[in-house]
């Protein structure tokens, strides 16, 4: 069993949220970097320690849907019955902001992004606070996420005032981010609540055309991002000697290789550092995070990924991968 934070840890935590400090706490998707969303130097700080540009707004979380409710000017049937449905869960609502919100949370947007996390920790740090708290991923700006208390002590150190324990993030990549503010809804970010499972939920969804105004308005769809320090490739293979071929090719030296396969598992540790991650979306995108940042601590310069099935269920890691990559 993991340690878990007791009443003493959130009633400091608390405390070091009203007086305008960082506290990093547990999500079901990975840690957030959280501060009172209501206090704009508070929320500043948080684009301090990342490195964040201004630019890019952040997702704002709550305990109820009520609480989301207040902080809108309109709540749509779509986000009733999304909320009913995900809610507490990894999906962010993009929604009209009231006034409020200051507007650096929402990088100058008119609209904030908004989600009850399923992580008991959370939920009751944020009712224990009393208030929102704006909280990006735990990491510095562009690096991977952190799925564990230590990742986050290892990106930030120092410049998160405390850091609540709560084990492994269960899903273990970001949320699903949809805009609600636009008709039909419009996906920003694919994350495990799938595309397929929102159209079965409310109709239509429309799906990211990646140019550049919807850069600016979701940032997180950046190509560079959620990276590790090593190189990363997504190759495929039919067997082993195809795979040796590739490493040959890269030319880097297979003591500095790390693969992660979840199908043609290689059996030749001549290859490189080989582990596996299960063939099962739900599983893979739970380690992948750790997986990589332990490639990092290992000193990987080249991390393959067995490629992925092109369905939906594979979709968001995928998404990350690709952008890890890039
Ligand atoms: O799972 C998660 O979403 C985690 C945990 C901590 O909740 N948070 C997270 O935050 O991944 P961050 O800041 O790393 O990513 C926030 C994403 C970005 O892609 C950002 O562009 C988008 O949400 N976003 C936030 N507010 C938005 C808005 N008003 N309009 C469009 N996109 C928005
Ligand atoms: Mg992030």
């Amino acid at each position: 069993m993991h340690p878990v934070p007791n009443a003493t840890e959130i009633e400091a935590a608390v405390r070091l949220l009203r007086a305008g400090r960082l506290v990093a706490f547990p999500t079901e998707t990975v840690y957030g970097l959280g501060a009172n969303a209501l206090d704009p130097e508070a929320v500043a700080r948080i684009y301090a320690v990342k490195g964040r540009p201004p630019t890019s707004p952040l997702i704002v979380h709550v305990a109820s849907i009520e609480m989301a409710q207040s902080l809108v000017t309109s709540w749509p049937e779509v986000a009733n019955q999304l909320a009913r449905r995900f809610w507490p869960g990894p999906l962010t609502f993009v929604l009209e902001k009231q006034p409020t919100i200051p507007s650096i949370v929402t990088a100058g947007l008119g609209t904030v992004g908004l989600r009850v996390p399923a992580h008991p920790i959370a939920l009751e740090l944020i009712r224990a606070a009393g208030v929102p708290l704006a909280a990006p991923s735990a990491n510095r700006f562009t690096q991977l996420s952190p799925t564990t208390a230590d990742h986050v002590r290892r990106s930030l150190g120092s410049d998160v005032d405390l850091i609540l324990d709560g084990g492994p993030c269960e899903v273990g990549i970001e949320s699903t981010v949809l805009d609600l503010s636009v008709e039909p809804p419009h996906l920003l970010r694919p994350g495990m609540v799938h595309n397929e499972t929102l159209v079965a939920v409310i109709g239509a969804v429309s799906l990211g055309s990646g140019s550049k105004t919807e850069l600016l308005k979701s940032p997180g769809q950046l190509a560079k991002h959620y990276a590790p320090r090593a190189k990363l490739a997504l190759w495929s293979w039919k067997n082993e000697p195809e795979l040796k071929q590739q490493v040959l090719k890269s030319g880097v030296a297979t003591s500095r290789i790390h693969i992660i396969a979840h199908t043609h598992i290689p059996s030749d540790a001549e290859l490189g550092r080989i582990s596996v991650i299960p063939h099962d979306a739900e599983a893979f995108g739970r380690a992948i995070y750790a997986e990589l940042h332990a490639c990092d601590d290992a000193g990987a310069e080249l991390i393959v990924v067995e490629g992925l099935p092109k369905t939906d269920e594979w979709r968001a890691i995928e998404d990350r991968l690709n952008r890890a990559a890039a």
